[in-house]
């Protein structure tokens, strides 16, 4: 009976995760510096030079690719497990021949709310780019003339397509905390965030989208630039981790607006099906018991940077001079200050695949 139940466990799991392979001829990405595989690099990167540079890319690639990390991201990771190729930056197949499996407009430092409103609170200058999610959106739609023509053609061809919606809105909140705004305000914008992310994704489906995932935030107020930039003189700013809590608290408060969000969309567009990815559920084991996952360097502390107590300083960033990197950046969880390492980020992919962590499941 034991055998049996094993033999069922073992084959019906390894039957959904072969079956995943082709369930997707293409996959659509829009987002910021955790999904940008090259967008930023080619718009010259003029905000964050440093990218242009090894140790970004030293991992896997050997060669700066534009990614923000040693290696591998996330949507790496994702085309990886449905046998698709790594998505092409837009601007770098806009011009060229119909890319039929995928292409990636997601933009470093990109904001999920258009610049006018950053400009309007005196913070649009602190902006790395002007490719917000509407601007790739517009790319979306450029791109898709070269890819269907008909109706019937474009909602045949994005059925059989996955979309990922984010992780969007990190850079609406960590510039303006940075620049040195408080939780309680930009808690007043997270409903103007949300709705942005909200619009895209009925603008998608709209256009044809049936799959989507939709992703949630990081604990940034572990992050290495948090940690730095905006420390505490007191102890019970701190949780057990040695993560700021008010900054991580709020990231969780994005987090359940979004998702009563996504609850809204689904009820709206029934035949749609919208997937949560739970980033910051999916990563705390990571800042809790590093260590325990193989972490041995910590999860506070980059493995690449200029120093200082979570080796982050703002004049020394990484891959500008100044700045070191770990010999292993496998035994780190964060790899810049604020984007994590190749390791770290298969380590979260793995747990939305298999570890519950994407609602609806993503491999089913
Ligand atoms: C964004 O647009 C504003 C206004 O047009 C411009 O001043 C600024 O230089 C642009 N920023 C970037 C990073 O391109
Ligand atoms: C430290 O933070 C706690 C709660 O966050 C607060 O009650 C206390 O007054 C703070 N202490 C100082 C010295 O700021
Ligand atoms: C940060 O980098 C600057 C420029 O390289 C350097 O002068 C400074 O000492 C560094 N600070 C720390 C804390 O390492």
């Amino acid at each position: 009976m034991k055998i049996l139940v094993f033999f069922l466990l073992c084959c019906l799991s390894s039957k959904s995760v072969l079956s995943s392979p082709g369930r997707y001829e293409a996959i659509f990405n829009f987002g910021n510096s955790l999904s940008d595989t090259g967008n930023f690099l080619l718009s010259g990167a003029l905000a964050f030079p440093g990218i242009k540079n090894l140790p970004y890319g030293e991992t896997f690639f050997h060669h700066p690719t534009g990614r923000c990390s040693n290696g591998r991201l996330m949507i790496d990771f994702i085309a990886e497990v449905f046998g698709l190729p790594f998505l092409p930056p837009y601007l770098a197949v806009a011009k060229g021949p119909p890319v039929r499996t995928g292409v990636n407009f997601a933009v470093v430092g990109a904001t999920a709310l258009d610049p006018s409103f950053f400009y309007a609170q005196k913070i649009g200058p602190l902006l790395w780019t002007n490719d917000s999610l509407s601007v790739q959106l517009g790319w979306f739609k450029n791109l898709k003339k070269s890819l269907c023509t008909t109706k019937q053609e474009c909602d045949d061809y994005f059925k059989k397509s996955l979309f990922l919606v984010g992780e969007m809105g990190g850079n609406d909140y960590i510039f303006p905390f940075i620049f040195g705004l408080s939780v309680k305000q930009l808690r007043a914008w997270v409903p103007q965030v949300v709705g942005a992310i909200a619009r895209a994704i009925r603008i998608l489906i709209e256009e044809g989208a049936v799959d989507m995932v939709v992703p949630g935030q990081f604990p940034v107020g572990c992050s290495a630039v948090f940690l730095t930039l905006l420390h505490s003189p007191n102890k019970s700013a701190y949780d057990p981790s040695g993560c700021l809590k008010a900054y991580n608290a709020f990231f969780e408060y994005h987090d359940n607006y979004l998702k009563q969000e996504l609850q809204k969309l689904r009820e709206e567009y029934s035949h749609a099906r919208i997937m949560y990815a739970d980033y910051y559920g999916a990563s705390i084991p990571l800042y809790r018991t590093p260590k325990h996952y193989g972490f041995y360097g910590g999860a506070l502390r980059a493995c690449c940077g200029g120093g200082g107590p979570y080796n982050y300083n703002n004049s020394a960033s990484c891959g500008n001079p100044g700045s070191t990197a770990c010999e292993d950046p496998s035994a780190f969880v964060d790899w810049d200050g604020i984007h994590l390492t190749e390791a770290a980020y298969h380590f979260v992919s793995k747990r939305l695949f298999y570890g519950g962590f994407t609602s609806p499941p993503l491999l089913s």
